[in-house]
């Protein structure tokens, strides 16, 4: 199996016995809303969706204490530049506000730059999702632009922050240093993905 170590979470490669807990995040309202979701879904829904991010990326469930607890993952690669996009969430919402989090986009980003040899990752958010920019400000993230009226939320209109890091950026993080380098993947504490 494949799987990459933050500090305090796991990210291990989706498997199927994921789908049922991904089912019940998924169509949560909070979560559909902030990730821009068109829910509801059923459960083949979660499953096709599930074998697009396969072929497509490398989607990661976040483990904590042996627990899923959220979705993270890497798409839209353009090799040629280097580049791969991310997304992710808590979708177990007790375990929100402990740093959990970000010690899975860390873990993400560390993998991204020292193994996968990516030099930027980007993202999209919906402009008033607080928690979110705030989080990703403090990793390191940069805004980027807005894009406008992106999203049709309900009654209204929603923009896009875009957002990116660059391999460069992430090295000058002082956590940066504290995470595993090449010489733990050597050792067995990370498998290729994918
Ligand atoms: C955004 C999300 C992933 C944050 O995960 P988390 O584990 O709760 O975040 P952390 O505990 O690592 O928090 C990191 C920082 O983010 C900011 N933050 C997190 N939650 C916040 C909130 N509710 N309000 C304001 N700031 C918040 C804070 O700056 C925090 O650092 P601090 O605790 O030192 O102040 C989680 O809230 C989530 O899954 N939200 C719903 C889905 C979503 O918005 N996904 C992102 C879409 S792009």
């Amino acid at each position: 199996m494949s799987f990459i170590h933050g500090r305090f979470v796991v990210l291990r490669a989706v498997e199927d016995s994921d789908f049922e807990l991904f089912y019940e995040w998924m169509n949560d309202p909070e979560i559909a809303w902030w990730m821009d979701y068109d829910s509801p879904y059923s459960l083949a829904d979660i499953a096709s969706d599930i074998q697009r991010a396969r072929a497509e990326g490398l989607p990661f469930t976040i483990v904590y204490e042996n627990r899923p607890i959220g979705r993270i993952g890497l798409n839209r690669f353009r090799q040629r530049d280097r580049i791969a996009s991310t997304y992710m969430f808590i979708g177990d919402k007790s375990y929100r506000g402990r740093g959990l989090g970000s010690d899975a986009m860390l873990a993400l980003l560390n993998y991204a730059f020292r193994f996968r040899g990516l030099r930027m990752v980007d993202l999209w958010v919906l402009s008033e999702n607080e928690a979110a920019i705030k989080m990703y400000k403090k990793l390191g993230y940069r805004v980027d632009g807005i894009l406008r009226e992106r999203s049709w939320k309900y009654d209204r209109w929603m923009d896009h922050t875009w957002m990116s890091i660059t391999r460069e950026e992430f090295e000058q993080l002082p956590i940066s240093r504290e995470l595993p380098g090449p010489e733990n993947w050597a050792a067995g504490h990370y498998n290729s993905a994918g």
